[in-house]
């Protein structure tokens, strides 16, 4: 007879990993080894990349291959082309896009390969194909024309311009890459750990990352950036609501979204990269509104509940301010951990165990069974 589950598998070590540690009472956050803090805001998003995907913060001769490659790497295939008319008729874009990152597996020339070489050609290609996707879907679903990408910009920049239609200035740039930047990887969250069970079965990179996709949504995951900025629209009276908005969410016992986390028990470091963003942001554009209801909406969770916001609290108002639509929120992060996730594919398929864990049976039990007739 099994033990006892652990609920929400809490603090159980379910895996090996090189690729990121957490350090929850601290509230440190590595991706190989490097600070969270060393790396935002210092190192691109393609320098992230080649740090996860091929195991070292690159030369710059090295991220010139890799954004070389990442360029050339960036086309859809016929399949998520052919796809797109019909998945964009209705559903969320996380719906569809899980659909079409599926679907990118037929065009892919190394689909069935899950060697080494060819894990880490389809992690490239799913990187630089993940914010073009998100941008066709957008273009498709609201008519507009996508714009061309510029050799000029990087990942981060050409979302932006392909998203919105406008080129973005440099800072703005620089701001939207470090949020690809902070979301890149965090150890076993749901996606990843997803994304690592079914890679474990022996089953192909595409298959795992679409699985990922499906965990990924879920509102108390990276759906959780959309619900923050809802949570703010929905708060009347601006700053003032906010206080009302908490205690009456609390005394009903409901869940605040962008607060508490399994691991982290002080501070996300991520979020604090992105309350910086946010403020200057308010700043830039004018419009204080819902970083000043953020900042108030902190103070008094962490008052009366000593909850602290995580990674999606402060992302949803810098999304916001940076333009781009409320129910791609999710998507964006998808953009970004698609580097997190394609890694620990590879580093599964490295060395390899099905993980499969056991249940506590809370069934009936000595059944009797008797014929359909006599039931
Ligand atoms: N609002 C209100 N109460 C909360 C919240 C919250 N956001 N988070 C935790 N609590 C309370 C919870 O009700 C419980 O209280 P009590 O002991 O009085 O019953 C206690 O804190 C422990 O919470 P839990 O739900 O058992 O914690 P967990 O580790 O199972 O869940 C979590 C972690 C992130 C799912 C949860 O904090 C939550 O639902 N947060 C809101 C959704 C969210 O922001 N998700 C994003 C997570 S971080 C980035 C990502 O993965 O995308």
């Amino acid at each position: 007879m099994a033990d006892k589950p652990v609920r929400g598998l809490a603090d159980v070590v379910a895996a090996s990993t090189a690729l990121s540690d957490v350090d929850g009472a601290a509230g440190r956050l590595y991706y190989r080894g490097y600070d969270i803090h060393d790396l935002a805001g210092r190192t691109s998003f393609e320098e992230t990349v080649h740090l996860l995907v091929r195991g070292s913060l690159p030369t710059r001769a090295e991220l010139d291959a890799l954004t070389a490659e990442l360029a050339e790497a960036r086309t859809i295939g016929a399949s998520a082309q052919a796809v797109l008319p019909y998945v964009t008729r209705s559903g969320t874009p996380m719906e569809a896009l899980r659909t079409l990152v599926s679907a990118l597996s037929v065009d892919d020339p190394d689909a069935s390969d899950s060697g080494p070489e060819a894990n880490r050609r389809k992690a490239i290609r799913l990187v630089a194909q993940m914010p073009l996707l998100v941008a066709t879907y957008h273009a498709a679903r609201t008519g507009g024309t996508l714009p061309d990408p510029v050799d000029d910009l990087g990942i981060a920049g050409n979302f932006l311009l392909q998203i919105t239609g406008r080129r973005p200035d440099a800072r703005t740039t620089e701001m939207f890459d470090e949020c690809l930047v902070l979301h890149a990887d965090h150890t076993m969250n749901a996606s990843t750990f997803t994304a690592r069970v079914v890679a474990a079965t022996l089953s192909d990179m595409h298959s795992a990352i679409t699985a990922a996709m499906g965990a990924l949504r879920g509102p108390l995951h990276g759906g959780a950036n959309e619900a923050v900025i809802k949570t703010l629209q929905s708060i009347e009276g601006g700053v003032d609501g906010v206080e009302p908005f908490v205690r009456k969410t609390l005394d009903s016992h409901g869940k605040l979204m962008g607060f508490g986390h399994r691991v982290y028990k002080t501070e996300d470091p991520r979020a604090t990269h992105l309350r910086r963003m946010s403020e200057e942001l308010a700043g830039i554009t004018g419009d204080p509104s819902y970083y000043q209801m953020s900042r108030r909406m902190e103070e008094v969770v962490h008052d009366t509940k000593g909850l602290y916001p995580n990674v999606d609290f402060f992302a949803a108002s810098v999304y916001y301010y940076l333009g781009i639509p409320i129910d791609l929120f999710t998507p964006v992060f998808a953009v970004s951990r698609m580097s997190g996730w394609t890694a620990h594919v590879i580093e599964q398929h490295l060395d390899n165990r099905l993980i499969r864990p056991d249940s506590e049976y809370i069934g009936e039990r000595d059944q009797k069974w008797v014929p359909i007739e006599e039931r």
